[in-house]
């Protein structure tokens, strides 16, 4: 949210830089000449942006929301204070702006800064004499009237986020419910998250048309239908038996059933249903054709697979990486499309980097769905 916030904000200082400056250059040009006002509307929102522009890189991502609104409010403030002219509708944006941020704190301080300036303007820079005490009086009371409204929408927004946040950590809880029925599979659905992810940013950063978010929550809830799939056939040390194996081989419509009765939208549940499907159209649980199966759906299989094969299993020990990525790399053409091939090459070293991190406990795991 914050990231969305970080967005839109961006968004919205280049929009007003680039108003400011067209402004700015039709004043000059065509018709007063130089216009002290734009000049320094443009310089405020240039010197506003500055900090967070040169800071953001250096400070830690907790500290970049409250450094990009202490900026928002400045140069709310600033502009305001140096209009020659009554705006208070100015500073009104101000609260609207800090619900992006999604913590109620930004709202608090954002109406303090509001109600703040908005008093000072109107008594203490003498707007009184331009408007009468009763419009000021109208004007405060409409303020506080759409500050209530505004905490109401604050504050049921921080109930859907609790609300999600319990959402997420049931779901978070029926994923290790799952993988505790296998003392080999812990840690796997995290892990296949993370490989599809760096997969999937690379083909994104190489043209790729890729939903990442889609990505992400369908790769870690990609083995979900497990849930159905009785202990004994999973946590089995053996070769399994022919019914054995089709029993496993439903866990990726038991997932995708279940997803779909989650309210995951179409694609995700598709990923999910799709995840064992193969290139040559052997795969399972319909034998789709390549170009029927989701793309998500493509990458987990892949990132499915290369866990699988570095990871210790009942029945054989963990390949190492190298050899695993021989085998993926064999798979092509067969198990995956060979268009994956230059892909998978470009981010094994990440692959491998990012399993020295996990061995040494350094990683940091991607966010449970
Ligand atoms: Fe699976």
């Amino acid at each position: 949210m914050e990231l969305r916030a970080e967005k839109i904000l961006k968004i919205l200082w280049i929009t007003c830089i680039m108003g400011a400056l067209i402004l700015h250059s039709i004043y000059l040009l065509f018709r007063d000449g130089f216009s002290p006002i734009y000049f320094l509307l443009l310089s405020i929102l240039l010197l506003g942006f500055l900090p967070y522009t040169l800071l953001h890189r250096f400070i830690g991502k907790k500290c970049r929301a409250d450094l990009l609104f202490i900026n928002a409010c400045l140069v709310t403030t600033a502009i305001s204070l140096s209009l020659p002219f009554y705006n208070y509708f100015l500073m009104i944006f101000l609260p609207l702006i800090s619900i992006l941020f999604n913590q109620r704190r930004f709202f608090y301080i954002g109406s303090a800064v509001t109600i703040g300036v908005t008093i000072y303007e109107l008594f203490f820079k003498n707007y009184l004499e331009e408007i009468s005490t009763l419009q000021a009086s109208i004007d405060i009371a409409f303020l506080f009237a759409y500050l209530f409204i505004l905490d109401f929408v604050v504050r049921a927004n921080a109930q859907y986020t609790k609300t999600s946040y319990i959402y997420d950590k049931t779901l978070n809880t029926l994923i290790l419910a799952v993988e505790a029925k296998d003392d080999y599979t812990r840690g796997h659905s995290i892990r296949v998250s993370d490989y599809a992810m760096i997969l999937g940013q690379y083909m994104c950063d190489t043209g790729y048309k890729i939903d990442l978010e889609s990505l992400r929550i369908s790769s870690i809830l990609h083995d979900i239908g497990k849930i159905n799939i009785p202990q004994d056939i999973l946590s089995k040390e053996g070769k399994l038996t022919f019914e054995e194996y089709n029993t496993i081989k439903k866990h990726s419509q038991y997932g995708a059933d279940l997803a779909k009765e989650l309210g995951y939208p179409s694609h995700i549940v598709e990923s999910i249903l799709s995840h064992h499907e193969r290139f040559d159209g052997k795969g399972y649980p319909e034998g789709k054709a390549d170009q029927d199966t989701p793309i998500n759906a493509k990458i987990i299989a892949i990132a499915d697979t290369f866990d699988a094969l570095t990871s210790n299993r009942s029945y054989r020990k963990a390949f190492s990486a190298d050899e695993a990525r021989k085998i993926v790399l064999d798979s092509m053409g067969s198990q995956f499309n060979a268009n994956f091939e230059p892909v998978f090459e470009a981010v094994y070293p990440k692959f491998v980097e990012y399993q020295a991190n996990v061995k040494n406990g350094n990683q940091e795991f991607s966010k449970v769905v």
